[in-house]
């Protein structure tokens, strides 16, 4: 038997060391989120894309009383992005969460489908782009959707056997 030990890298910036579009980006999906509706988690998502043209998409968390067919704001953020500006590549995504009318103490991180999805964007446009998450305290960047998605399924895998 032998192990494997996976290590990734996350960065952690108190807010004031992001850089100004850095923050710019934060700032929108913080308000962003304020709009989100999740009447029923009342965990309300807000993320903001980031197009290499400097052009900001933005998306939120969309619920449904039938709860699987609601949507996380990292997807309708994004596929938006790539239904409208299919050439743009993504350069960065910002995500903050707000709960009870307060920003999450915790750092707020993409969920697994979110994460596939994302990675997905990476293959497509053959670019990694950051990935900056908020809380009240820092920012946690990942440098690219690989560092939250270790041992990834991908396009690759889709081919290795063929
Ligand atoms: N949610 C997101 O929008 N993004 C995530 O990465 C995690 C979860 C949403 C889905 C649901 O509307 C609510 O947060 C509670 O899970």
């Amino acid at each position: 038997m032998k192990e494997i030990n996976l290590t990734t890298k996350i960065s952690v910036y108190p807010i004031e060391e992001c850089s100004e579009i850095e923050k710019k980006l934060i700032n929108e999906a913080k308000r962003v989120a304020l709009n989100a509706y999740a009447p029923y988690s009342k965990f309300k998502v807000g993320a903001a894309v980031l197009l290499e043209n400097g052009q900001i998409v933005i998306g939120n968390n969309q619920e449904n009383a039938a709860y699987p067919s609601g949507l996380c704001a990292e997807r309708t953020a994004i596929f938006y992005a790539n239904a409208n500006f299919p050439d743009q590549k993504v350069e960065a995504i910002a995500i903050a969460a707000c709960c009870n009318g307060e920003y999450t103490k915790e750092v707020v991180t993409p969920c697994g489908s979110c994460r596939q999805v994302l990675l997905e964007v990476e293959n497509r446009f053959k670019k990694p782009f950051k990935i900056l998450m908020y809380s009240h305290e820092c920012v946690y960047v990942a440098n690219s959707i690989r560092d939250l998605l270790p041992l990834s399924f991908g396009e690759e895998m889709l081919k290795s056997n063929v």
